[in-house]
């Protein structure tokens, strides 16, 4: 007899943008030819910046010969790219995070669904609502979460995030021990400031729980008084783990390259009561069920770090920042409600007419022959609302706010 892991059979038939993917996919189908515009998944579209590509062809002409190929890499990253993200992404900025401290991945997915593997599955889970699927789908598959129960699963802890709160979600009104937090955020595009993460950090050291910051849209961030790292706010590093990516940043997502910190001081206690240290665990998990991130892809992910590097990507971020702008202007010109889009490439728009998201999404896909992301598929606080993406190309954005304006919803 052969068992399965049956947590996998308590989750929701499948991945959001499996899902949004297959209806796209019949969509097209049954419309041979129609111009479907894309701000649906938040993938990126513009080239990878020309000191990324200079890199990428440097490297890869370094495997073609005997005395510079490399084998397998080191399975936390090559130094040299964690002390140019601990010199640039870091200490540069006055933050004290050393390179041991910083490990290189194929991706922010990957790491936030996989740091799980070193919690004991009686954790108890807090994520916000709306939030990014793989924090859930993962606990679930571990099996921390009990049943879904309706949209809801009854062994995690929602923290609602929406307009009436103005996007800040209110400390656990239970006792949790691990809290994900996403910002800027994904899915609603929203910040908090540096005073609102220090009561998320302050809460964390009282009561001894570990924050998961998400950082992967960072580098969008334009008002001062947002923090881009977590470590920003005094004894952070005691709490939280923090996960960055090049994905969004550089246009990295088909290259795959991100990092996750897990600074030394962060502990957690076994069952027979001793303190381990995350970094050691995290470090042996890496070892043994990951090999490394391509030699190239990491020579790439350094050449954001150099002077015309950091032009290029600052470039490709305004890129996007201007497609939000002009997305959100579109929308909340023809009355709607619209949130993020400033410090973030998400606008998260509130549905006319209090449609459903996905019949919202329907609406403007069936109609319009534009594909967003519907709020639902983020959580049940994500009803009424649906995602913009601002990583397309800008004459498809601006054609696509056009069609919207025009059929006036
Ligand atoms: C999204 O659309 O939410 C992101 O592209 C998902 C991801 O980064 O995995």
């Amino acid at each position: 007899m052969i068992y399965i892991n049956d947590n996998y059979l308590k989750l929701p038939g499948s991945y959001l943008f499996s899902e949004i993917a297959k209806r796209v996919r019949i969509y097209k189908e049954r419309h041979p030819g129609s111009k479907v515009i894309s701000l649906g998944i938040g993938d990126v579209t513009q080239p990878l910046p020309p000191a990324v590509i200079a890199a990428l062809h440097e490297a890869t002409d370094e495997m073609s010969h005997v005395e510079t190929m490399r084998g397998y890499a080191p399975e936390q990253g090559y130094e040299f790219l964690r002390n140019a993200i601990a010199e640039n992404d870091f200490r540069a900025k006055g933050l004290d995070i050393h390179p041991t401290e910083i490990f290189v991945s194929d991706g922010a997915k990957s790491d936030t669904g996989n740091i799980g593997d070193i919690l004991s599955i009686n954790n108890k889970i807090a994520v916000t609502d709306p939030v990014y699927p793989v924090y859930v789908d993962t606990n679930a598959m571990a099996g921390r979460l009990g049943s879904l129960v309706g949209n809801v699963w009854n062994n995690l802890e929602y923290l609602p995030c929406t307009s009436e709160n103005n996007f800040i979600p209110e400390l656990p009104s239970k006792p949790v021990n691990v809290v994900y937090l996403c910002y800027p955020n994904n899915p609603t595009g929203t910040t908090l400031t540096k005073v609102q993460l220090k009561i998320w950090v302050d809460y964390a050291l009282k009561n001894n729980v570990l924050l998961m910051f998400d950082a992967a849209y960072e580098a969008f961030i334009t008002e001062k008084d947002v923090p881009h790292s977590i470590y920003e706010i005094e004894g952070a590093k005691q709490v939280a783990i923090e996960f960055r990516s090049f994905s969004k940043t550089a246009g990295f997502t088909g290259l795959r390259c991100a990092y996750t910190v897990v600074p030394k001081d962060l502990t957690a206690q076994s069952q027979s009561g001793e303190q381990a240290s995350l970094n050691a665990l995290w470090m042996r998990r890496q070892t043994t069920k990951f090999n490394g991130t391509a030699y190239i892809v990491q020579r790439a992910a350094e050449a954001t770090y150099s002077p015309e590097g950091k032009k290029q990507v600052r470039e490709l971020i305004n890129y996007y920042l201007n497609n939000a702008k002009v997305i959100k202007e579109g929308v909340e010109s023809l009355g709607l409600s619209a949130y993020g889009g400033v410090n973030s490439p998400y606008v998260w728009v509130r549905t006319p007419k209090n449609m459903s998201s996905w019949d919202f999404f329907d609406y403007l896909l069936n109609n319009m022959q534009i594909i967003t992301t519907p709020g639902a598929g983020f959580g049940v606080s994500g009803e009424g609302y649906v995602r913009f993406s601002a990583l397309g190309n800008k004459d498809a954005t601006k054609e696509a706010v056009e069609r919207i304006m025009n059929y006036k919803l």
